[in-house]
């Protein structure tokens, strides 16, 4: 490890620390909140109906007043609210949402979305008794487990660029696949581990000749990509099926195969890239993108790295420990153990691209 790679030493003192888990206890309060704002619609309620007190907000949104009262007070108390009058009566105060924070609240599309954020840790917390069973035996937590909260928050995580620069941006930027995409015969693609289905959605509306194949073993979530295509108005072009990436498919039908986010997560990375590069055509190409984490592992380290080890320790490990055997890779995946998956997949070739990269991924592009 070298000075490089570690951020400043923290403070050493008890103080310190105690100051540092309380501010951090009081975070885990608020995304709380956050969670109960977005899942009851209250966010949604002020925002379309204007300022509310406890009484309107607990009859627009059908809650009760009481708890809409508390609510109101907690959010307005963490600056999450604005409050017109704080001295006024408790049932006669008005709260409004702040415009700076509509979109960042409410507006899935947005770059900004952290709604999404406040759902996956609800959804980790619920899971924790059997999270500690499974730390104690060596089991798993199954994907499908952490139920509609982690399901729904993974597709919104990658929404927005999916939505907004996968098509447009991001793919014209990578020379090896965007022709493919934009061949006059018509691309055959397959979104490996699609989730709810935004990645194979953006790239049929980003080049109409495409056809794509999206598929993953969880079921949910290919019921809640076919509705998206159905929405998005490119079911006639892409379909979605519950399937084992790691079983082969037939040899040599697709041109491009994108994986968003999902190798580290996989019980079995190296099976499921055997299985892509069977399926791609011979000079097709396999777009990967996963956690863009530092070089080699490093502590103290950054606020994305812990972020990713948040989710490594409550979700994306314990879903690859469910099989067995199993790679239990972690969040964390670095370069390098992404190219000994696709050298153990037998990919002749593999990239690391730098450029274009988002703040939390990054792209490799594999071929046969
Ligand atoms: C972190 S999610 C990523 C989903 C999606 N690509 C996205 O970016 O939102 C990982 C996905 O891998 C899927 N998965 C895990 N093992 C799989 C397998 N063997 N075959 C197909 N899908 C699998 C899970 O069901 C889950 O939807």
């Amino acid at each position: 490890m070298t000075a490089t790679h570690n951020a400043p030493a923290p403070e050493r003192s008890a103080d310190a620390l105690v100051g540092r888990l309380f501010d951090a206890s009081i975070g885990m309060f608020e995304v709380m909140s956050v969670y109960v704002g977005d899942r009851l619609g209250l966010y949604r309620a002020l925002r379309d109906g204007g300022p509310a007190t406890a009484a309107e907000l607990a009859a627009r949104a059908g809650i009760d007043e009481r708890y809409a009262r508390e609510w109101l007070e907690q959010q307005a108390v963490a600056d999450l609210l604005d409050v017109d009058d704080t001295s006024a009566a408790a049932d006669r105060r008005r709260y409004v949402l702040p415009d700076a924070y509509a979109d960042a609240l409410l507006d899935l599309d947005s770059p900004l979305s952290m709604a999404p954020l406040a759902r996956s840790v609800v959804a980790c917390a619920k899971v924790l008794p059997v999270l500690l069973d499974a730390y104690r035996s060596g089991g798993g937590v199954d994907w499908a487990d952490y139920g509609p909260d982690m399901i729904e928050a993974q597709g919104d995580f990658n929404r927005p660029w999916l939505v907004n620069s996968f098509g447009q941006d991001i793919l014209p930027a990578i020379p090896a696949v965007h022709e493919k995409l934009g061949a006059a015969a018509g691309a055959r693609v397959a979104d490996v581990a699609c989730g709810v289905g935004w990645a194979a959605i953006a790239i049929a509306k980003a080049y109409p000749g495409a056809k794509v194949d999206g598929f993953d073993l969880d079921r949910s979530s290919i019921v809640l990509a076919t509705a998206n295509a159905e929405r998005a108005g490119v079911a006639d072009r892409v379909t979605f099926a519950v399937r084992d990436a790691a079983d082969p498919a037939a040899a040599g039908q697709y041109d491009v195969a994108v994986v968003i986010e999902a190798i580290h997560d996989l019980s079995r990375p190296v099976e499921v890239l055997g299985a892509i590069r069977g399926m791609l055509k011979p000079d097709g190409v396999a777009l990967i993108a996963d956690e863009r984490t530092e070089d080699v592992f490093t502590a103290p380290g950054s606020e994305t790295e812990r972020i990713y080890y948040g989710f490594s320790l409550f979700t994306c490990l314990p879903a690859a420990m469910t099989e067995r055997p199993t790679a239990a890779t972690g969040t964390a995946m670095r370069a390098d153990t992404m190219r000994s998956y696709a050298e153990a997949a037998s990919f002749g070739g593999f990239e690391r691209l730098d450029e274009p990269a988002l703040d939390m991924l990054r792209f490799y592009l594999l071929t046969p």
